[in-house]
């Protein structure tokens, strides 16, 4: 290829500032949560982090090796606690991923609701039918703005069936 020197400097010069404009900023990243941190939990992690978009801001599990191996992985500095409701208190948190044990899923998900977090829960959703209405109406009635909920499937949770083949929330 004939390219001169000047030339080679302007492209990448060019390349440069694209990249640049790339670079996203803390206002552009989503700060997560990562509650449970076993199989499945580090494996949500480990996709997440492929995305320059989030950063992970705070890990929880009972487990101390399984935080300090999130955390080794984060490229961050996350703050750690085996109290998910102490994780659900930091500021910094905008949306939370909860990979619990199934028992744990419904009471997690209208706690992180109540703190205004977003949140991504594994499936199954909850453990009772019961437990799956009253999250029904969670994200859009709590934190006083709608919060965006998905479950493992993407399916957002905010997304009401039709009234005529499921009860409404509010009768459970
Ligand atoms: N493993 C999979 O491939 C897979 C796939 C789809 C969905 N899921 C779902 O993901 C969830 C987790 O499954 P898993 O296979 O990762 O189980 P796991 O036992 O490997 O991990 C669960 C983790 O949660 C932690 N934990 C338990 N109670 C806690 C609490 N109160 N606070 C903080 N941490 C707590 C445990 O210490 C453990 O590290 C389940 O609901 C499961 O159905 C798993």
């Amino acid at each position: 290829m004939d390219l001169s020197r000047r030339e080679f400097t302007r492209g990448a010069r060019l390349v440069a500032a694209l990249s640049y404009s790339r670079i996203l900023g803390a206002n552009d990243r989503v700060r997560v949560g990562y509650i449970g941190l076993g199989n499945r939990g580090d494996q949500v992690h480990d996709a997440f982090l492929e995305h320059g978009d989030q950063q992970t801001v705070a890990v929880c599990d009972l487990r101390e090796e399984y935080m300090d191996l999130a955390v080794k992985k984060s490229r961050a500095t996350p703050a750690k606690y085996k109290d998910y409701r102490r994780l659900l208190e930091q500021k910094d948190v905008d949306a939370v991923v909860i990979a619990t044990p199934d028992h744990w899923h419904a009471l997690m998900f209208i706690d992180a609701c109540r703190a205004g977090k977003d949140v991504y829960v594994e499936k199954p959703l909850s453990l009772t039918v019961v437990e799956g209405r009253k999250i029904s109406r969670r994200p859009s009635t709590l934190g006083g703005s709608r919060r965006w909920a998905l479950t493992a499937d993407r399916q957002p949770i905010s997304r009401r069936p039709p009234s005529s083949s499921v009860p409404a929330a509010s009768a459970v």
